[in-house]
């Protein structure tokens, strides 16, 4: 397709229907969809409640501008507040420019307290997005590889590791970043105890600890934010795909110090927080917390998860099963690309990431059938690698 810039290489499948956790392309094949568009569809296709709150609102007022008060911004900064524990938040399009607020957030807070040259440290194999910023705090060579010069102010050290941590700190250091489960990375999770103890070590010199919840929030590994497992709270939180089940916005979340850094002025966005996502999101976000959703999501990824490990375990093609509730990654010896096609021709959608790990996220209305259907048919194709 010459009018497009190739920026997705070669794309021969074209969806044309979703409904539930089911996906249909142009012949009228179906796929069940172990991805939901890259852990944006957490409700599926069509959910009845998003697909009405997006109708209604698009019948009333698509869009005003962020120089009126919007409702459905108020109402969804309430939910998210109360579903976080954070103190108040900023909507943006995506979660790269989340990230971007988040960077500029410890850079002001830095030169608010003199720092006139304001560092970061972020993780080994992350992925924090595709705007300058971001993918300068991004430590992957080849996601900034024809952009330099890169924003200056990150170093990157191994993720898990505290030491590296303290090892890498100096005293312009004014932030931390990392995801708590990485994810295009490979689907890395945190060792005990690595989360409480980089809060501490945030806390013990006035650091921000910024975390990317941009895959692993909205519901994804059974509680809202990742974090809640570990019982921290950030000082800063990021949010995008999942949180309105499709339709773009991203959300930078603070607390305390972190709440009352920017001021009038510092930060904006014409389109972020507008009343059409911020609808979608809300009957997304209510929709998560109704019946237990995403514990009992969380429940059936770790479920299958166990189940993947029995059905892997001393198969020499399989390096290691990890993941987090519905963030589910299999790693194998080599890299493997075309699983993703051999998949594809089984009815399943998923993906690769970091070369070698196979990924899914399924949506978190997942059935224990289905999740049976998306283990069979997985453990079949690796089986036969
Ligand atoms: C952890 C993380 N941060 C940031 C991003 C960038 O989000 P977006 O593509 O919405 O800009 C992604 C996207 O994959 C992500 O997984």
């Amino acid at each position: 397709m010459a009018a497009l810039m190739n920026l997705y290489g070669t794309r021969n499948t074209t969806l044309v229907k979703g409904e539930g956790v089911y996906l249909w392309d142009d012949q009228g094949n179906r796929y069940l969809d172990a991805l939901s568009g890259i852990a944006v569809c957490g409700l599926g296709y069509n959910h009845p409640a998003v697909t009405r709150a997006i109708c209604e609102q698009a019948q009333r007022l698509i869009h005003c501008s962020n120089l009126f008060r919007i409702e459905a911004q108020e109402e969804l900064a309430t939910r998210l507040c109360e579903l976080s524990g954070m103190s108040n938040v900023f909507f943006s399009n995506s979660g790269a420019e989340a990230n971007e607020a988040a960077i500029k957030i410890a850079r002001k807070y830095g030169q608010d307290r003199g720092i006139s040259s304001p560092h970061m440290i972020t993780a080994e194999k992350s992925f924090h997005g595709r705007t300058m910023a971001t993918l300068s705090a991004t430590a992957n060579d080849k996601i900034k590889a024809g952009f330099y010069p890169l924003v200056e102010g990150f170093s990157h050290v191994a993720y898990n590791d505290i030491e590296a941590i303290k090892a890498a700190a100096n005293e312009n250091t004014v932030a931390v970043m990392v995801e708590p489960v990485q994810g295009e990375g490979g689907v890395n999770v945190p060792n005990d105890n690595y989360l409480q103890s980089l809060r501490a070590l945030c806390d013990a010199n006035d650091w921000l600890l910024i975390l990317d919840e941009i895959q692993s929030g909205n519901g994804r590994t059974g509680k809202f934010f990742a974090y809640q497992h570990y019982g921290i709270t950030p000082d800063v939180v990021t949010t995008a795909k999942g949180l309105a089940n499709g339709v773009p916005i991203g959300a930078y979340l603070a607390h305390g110090k972190a709440a009352e850094v920017f001021q009038p002025g510092n930060h904006g966005s014409t389109f972020g927080g507008n009343p059409l996502a911020c609808q979608a999101a809300v009957a997304t976000v209510n929709a998560l917390a109704e019946n237990n959703l995403m514990a009992k999501a969380g429940a059936l990824g770790e479920s299958m998860l166990t189940r993947f490990r029995e059905a892997f375990a001393g198969n020499n093609k399989v390096v290691d099963v990890r993941g987090k509730g519905m963030l589910i990654g299999i790693q194998l010896h080599r890299d493997c690309p075309d699983f993703v096609e051999l998949a594809k021709q089984k009815n399943l959608i998923l993906n690769v990431t970091a070369g070698s790990v196979i990924r899914m996220l399924p949506p978190l209305i997942l059935s224990e059938d289905e999740a049976t259907q998306i283990i069979d048919t997985v453990v079949e194709l690796v089986t036969n690698y």
